[in-house]
């Protein structure tokens, strides 16, 4: 039988055979950088470039986005392209070149001060400031150039990535009508009540609605959206079709729940190299025999609840002292968008909150809590997975979160629970896992014991089922129904 990579290819091979395929974000899917005088690569930490990457391996095509590694440069072609992935290139990278002012308008500025906090319901105010706003739209501009020269007279496909690139659809469509485009909002949407205090709304609506098609993780993303262009701009919504017409042109709303690699993860979760590296891990933490691991894997932002998570095992040890020795909770977090005083500040939050957690619960031979600032390899975030006998994602906010996902895959034995916030994407599918709300402590506190103490029959049933949701969906599966979907719907596609 053939799996879902296999049909994925033969959908891209039928359905697209005439286009050229372009992805674009903002974020690339491999950095270079200087370590000690040579040049190394890294995978930069969050979701959506990691899980695109999956996409383009098994089908191949032009991946346009921001080279932001400062060896970036160095190991790029005179047109800014290098094959990926390093160890065998199946797909083309071209880099595009911001200088600081742009990067600090276009990405610091409006896509994570403005952006990020008014889809994010997290209480943190956006910040619309008219320079960072004149960046976004310059870089939007600067993209669609690079996407336009990439694909020259042919006919292409543009895949278009997330809340950094919003007019994009309409730079490219100013210029060449025919292309197609479709986008993947990787975040959520919010109600028009919350997205009504943002200045620039009508342009950023109308940009997307250049699209052919618009993506979001949950549908509930997608009304929250034909409720914001409802109440903001001239536009006719087609309920039957899921569709909005505006300015004569149509832009079919779906969801797409996104998802990881579930076979891959499975089976390099189990080689001997990462079991090698999960002996070495504990040996580094000084995780003796029946210490029960928990842990949390996230980019420090403050959409992901950490200060929460925190406070919640603070609780459970002040709840049940009995648990003291017990467990050891392991926090790892990238660092991500430093230049952001709100993201400065979190950092300051979480090491405070560490040190007086530790100095207050510590004995003699333990701490209970273990923080690692650090982007983990692939590798070395699987010999987590392998490790934690308790995931903890507690985002208060989350389009959809894939940790909770590539841990699930990663529990082969079934011997691993994941604990996981009602405000994620992810929880919407997998309500097999034990449901939190982060900004609930005490229930926190409480959520956490029962994971602990869970009997192994309960946790197998319920990691069973986890597992065979997110296998039924894999990444693999989500690009195929995203073009499926497009291509039963346009015209353009049904007689290529
Ligand atoms: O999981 C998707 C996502 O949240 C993107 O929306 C975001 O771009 C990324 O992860 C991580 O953020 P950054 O690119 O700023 O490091």
């Amino acid at each position: 039988m053939a799996t879902s990579r296999e049909k994925l290819q033969r959908t891209v091979r039928e359905k697209l055979k005439n286009y050229q395929v372009v992805v674009v974000s903002n974020r690339e899917p491999y950095l270079h950088y200087l370590k000690e005088g040579k040049i190394a690569h890294l995978k930069p930490a969050g979701g959506a470039a990691h899980t695109l990457d999956s996409i383009l391996q098994a089908c191949g095509g032009t991946w346009v986005a921001y080279g932001s590694g400062n060896a970036d440069r160095k190991v790029v072609d005179e047109q800014g392209k290098i094959g990926l992935p390093p160890e065998e290139p199946a797909y083309t990278l071209k880099r595009l070149w911001l200088n600081k002012e742009q990067a600090d308008g276009y990405y610091y500025g409006f896509s994570n001060q403005a952006l990020w906090p008014l889809c994010h319901f997290v209480y943190t105010r956006p910040i619309f400031r008219q320079a960072d706003w004149n960046c976004y739209q310059q870089v939007n501009k600067m993209f669609a150039e690079a996407v336009l020269k990439e694909i020259g007279q042919r006919k292409a496909f543009v895949w278009i990535q997330d809340y950094h690139l919003a007019l994009l659809a309409r730079y490219i469509k100013e210029k060449r009508k025919d292309v197609i485009c479709a986008q993947f909002w990787h975040i959520p949407w919010p109600n028009p009540e919350a997205f009504r205090v943002c200045p620039m709304k009508k342009e950023i609506l109308q940009g997307l609605l250049a699209n052919d098609m618009l993506g979001f993780h949950v549908r509930y993303y997608g009304e929250n959206f034909i409720s914001t262009v409802e109440r903001e701009i001239e536009a006719r919504i087609d309920k039957e079709k899921t569709s909005i017409i505006c300015h004569g042109r149509e832009t079919i709303i779906r969801a797409f729940p996104i998802s990881v690699d579930f076979q891959k993860i499975s089976k390099e979760v189990d080689s001997q190299p990462i079991k090698e590296r999960a002996v070495r891990f504990k040996e580094e933490f000084s995780l003796s025999g029946d210490l029960k691991i928990i842990f949390g894997l996230d980019r420090i932002d403050y959409t992901k609840g950490i200060p929460e998570r925190l406070r919640a095992v603070a609780r459970l040890l002040e709840k049940y002292p009995q648990y003291k020795e017990r467990f050891v909770f392991i926090q790892i977090g990238a660092l991500s968008r430093v230049r952001i005083s709100q993201y400065r500040d979190l950092n300051d939050e979480i090491n405070d909150l560490v040190e007086e957690i530790n100095w207050k619960y510590s004995t003699e031979n333990w701490s209970p809590i273990i923080f690692v600032r650090k982007t983990l390899s692939f590798p070395e975030t699987l010999a987590f997975y392998r490790l934690g006998d308790v995931c903890i994602v507690s985002s208060l906010h989350d389009g959809m979160n894939i940790v909770a996902k590539e841990y699930i895959c990663a529990k082969n034995n079934l011997d691993g629970m994941l604990l996981l916030s009602r405000f994620t994407g992810a929880a919407r599918e997998l309500p097999e896992a034990v449901l939190i709300n982060p900004y609930d402590i005490e229930d926190f506190a409480d959520r956490i014991k029962q994971a602990l103490e869970m009997p192994e029959k309960e946790k197998a049933q319920r990691m069973a089922k986890l597992r065979e949701t997110v296998a039924d969906n894999d990444i693999y599966k989500w690009a195929d129904k995203f073009i499926s979907e497009l291509a039963k719907t346009l015209k353009a596609l049904r007689r290529a």
